[in-house]
C-alpha cells in the first residue's frame, strides 16, 4: 500500500516538472548567490564560412575579458558557452535547444549566417530567451518573434548602399547578378539590390544562380560574358565568391566585381588572389577608421590574438557581446524577461562599428562603409548613412 502511494506520488511529480518545463516556461536565471551569468554562443567554427564564427568568437571573448576585468555584471562574472554549428541550419537548431536547456543559458550571441540565425531563432524565442545576432542582416531574422534582437543594419538598406554606390559612384548601367539560391542572405540582398538598382534606371541585364559548396561557376560566368554587363553583383560569402572571381577573370571578365558584408574574411584574398583586387564590397566597419573607440579596439584585439586584425565580424562580435553586457546592467533583475526589456530599449549605445539604437523591429540603424579589395587589406572608400 504505502509503496503504491509513493509510485503514485512519484509518478505525479513526473508528469507535473515535465510539463512545466515544456515550452520554456521557466526560463533560466541565475540564482542570487550565483557567482556566474552563463551566455550561449553557436556560430560556423569549421566549414567554408568558419572565418565568420572564428573571428565573431574572438570579438565576444575579448568584450567578455574586458567586462570581467572591470567588475562583470551585477557582480557576477560572464561565463561564455559555444557551440559549432558547422555552418549548417540543422547544426544551429540543436546547437541552441543544447544551450538552453543543458547549459542553462540567459542570453545567446549568433548566428552570423542569417539562414542559421532563422533555423534557430525560433527555438530562442519559443523558450523566451533573447538571442543577439551579432551580423545576420536578412529582415526575417527578427521577424521572428520579440526575443530576437540584432546590432547590425539590414539587407534593404544594404542592397540600396551598393546599389547606389553603383549607379552614383562607378555610373555603371548595366549589372549582370550571381546569387546563391540556398541562402536567405543572398537571395534577399540580391533583390533589394535590384529594386533599388532598376528604380535609379540601371538595368539586370543577366541574373544567374549557385548554391553554396558549388566549385564550378563557369557555365553561369560565360552567360554572363555574353550579355556584357559593366559590373556583376555577387552577393555571397567568401569561399565561392574567391572562385568566382577567379573563374570570371579565367574567362576574361575583366568588369568590377560587388559584393556585401558576406565578403568579408581574410581568407577572400587567399581565395580570390589578385581576381578579388578593385572590386568593392559594403560592410559594418573597416580598419582604416580614426574613430578612437574603434582604434582602441583594434589595437586590444590585436594584443590578444597575436598581433591578427579585426575584420568586421570581430567587431561585431565585440559590440553584440557589449550591447548585451550593456543591458543585463540595466534590467532590473536577471531574468530573460528583464533583460529582454533591457535590450529592447538600448539607445545611442556607443559601439566600435557605430552608435547602435535597438529600434521597433529590434534593429539596428547603422550606417555601412563601402571598402575596395587591395589585397589583404581593404580600402576604405565611403560610408553611406541610412
Ligand atoms: N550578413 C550576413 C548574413 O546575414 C552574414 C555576415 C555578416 C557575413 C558580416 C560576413 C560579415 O548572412
Amino acid at each position: 500500500m504505502h509503496k503504491l502511494l509513493l509510485v503514485f506520488t512519484l509518478s505525479l511529480v513526473v508528469v507535473f516538472s515535465a510539463c512545466t518545463k515544456k515550452e520554456g516556461a521557466t526560463p533560466n536565471s541565475p540564482t542570487a548567490n550565483a557567482t556566474e551569468i552563463v551566455v550561449g554562443e553557436y556560430g560556423s567554427m569549421t566549414g567554408g564560412e568558419a572565418t565568420f564564427g572564428q573571428s565573431t568568437h574572438q570579438g565576444i571573448q575579448l568584450a567578455f575579458k574586458q567586462i570581467n576585468a572591470a567588475g562583470g555584471v551585477k557582480g557576477k562574472t560572464l561565463r561564455l558557452e559555444s557551440v559549432d554549428d558547422e555552418g549548417k541550419p540543422e547544426e544551429a537548431a540543436t546547437a541552441v535547444t543544447k544551450l538552453i536547456t543543458q547549459d542553462k543559458v540567459i542570453a545567446i550571441l549568433g548566428e552570423v549566417a542569417s539562414s542559421r540565425s532563422l533555423a534557430a531563432a525560433p527555438i530562442a524565442q519559443q523558450y523566451k530567451v533573447p538571442m543577439v545576432s551579432p551580423s545576420s542582416t536578412n529582415p526575417k531574422v527578427t521577424d521572428v518573434g520579440d526575443y530576437i534582437f540584432r546590432v547590425c543594419f539590414i539587407d534593404p538598406f544594404q542592397g540600396t548602399v551598393m546599389a547606389k554606390f553603383a549607379h552614383d559612384n562607378l555610373k555603371v548601367k548595366k549589372v549582370a547578378i550571381m546569387r546563391d539560391v540556398k541562402s536567405d542572405y543572398s537571395v534577399g540582398l540580391a533583390n533589394y539590390f535590384k529594386e533599388t538598382f532598376t528604380k535609379m534606371g540601371g538595368e539586370i541585364i543577366s541574373e544567374q544562380t549557385y548554391v553554396s559548396n558549388d566549385i564550378d561557376f563557369k557555365a553561369q560566368l560565360t552567360s554572363i560574358k555574353s550579355s556584357k554587363p559593366d559590373a556583376i553583383f555577387i552577393p555571397g560569402y567568401y569561399t565561392e565568391v574567391g572562385l568566382i572571381a577567379r573563374q570570371a577573370r579565367g574567362l576574361g571578365i575583366k568588369v568590377p566585381l560587388l559584393g556585401g558584408d558576406g565578403w568579408d574574411s581574410s581568407k577572400l584574398f587567399e581565395i580570390g588572389k589578385e581576381a578579388v583586387v578593385g572590386s568593392y564590397f559594403s560592410n559594418h566597419y573597416t580598419t582604416d577608421t580614426t574613430d578612437p573607440r574603434a582604434r582602441d579596439f583594434i589595437e586590444a584585439f590585436k594584443k590578444e590574438f597575436n598581433g591578427t586584425i579585426p575584420d568586421g565580424l570581430g567587431a561585431m562580435g565585440y559590440d553584440a557581446a557589449l550591447v548585451l553586457a550593456d543591458a543585463m546592467k540595466r534590467a532590473k533583475d536577471l531574468t530573460t524577461a528583464d533583460i529582454r526589456d533591457a535590450l529592447a530599449a538600448t539607445k545611442d549605445f556607443a559601439g566600435v562599428t557605430g552608435k547602435i539604437t535597438i529600434n521597433e523591429q529590434r534593429n539596428a540603424t547603422k550606417s555601412a562603409v563601402v571598402v575596395q579589395v587591395a589585397g589583404d587589406h581593404n580600402k576604405y572608400v565611403t560610408t553611406i548613412n541610412p
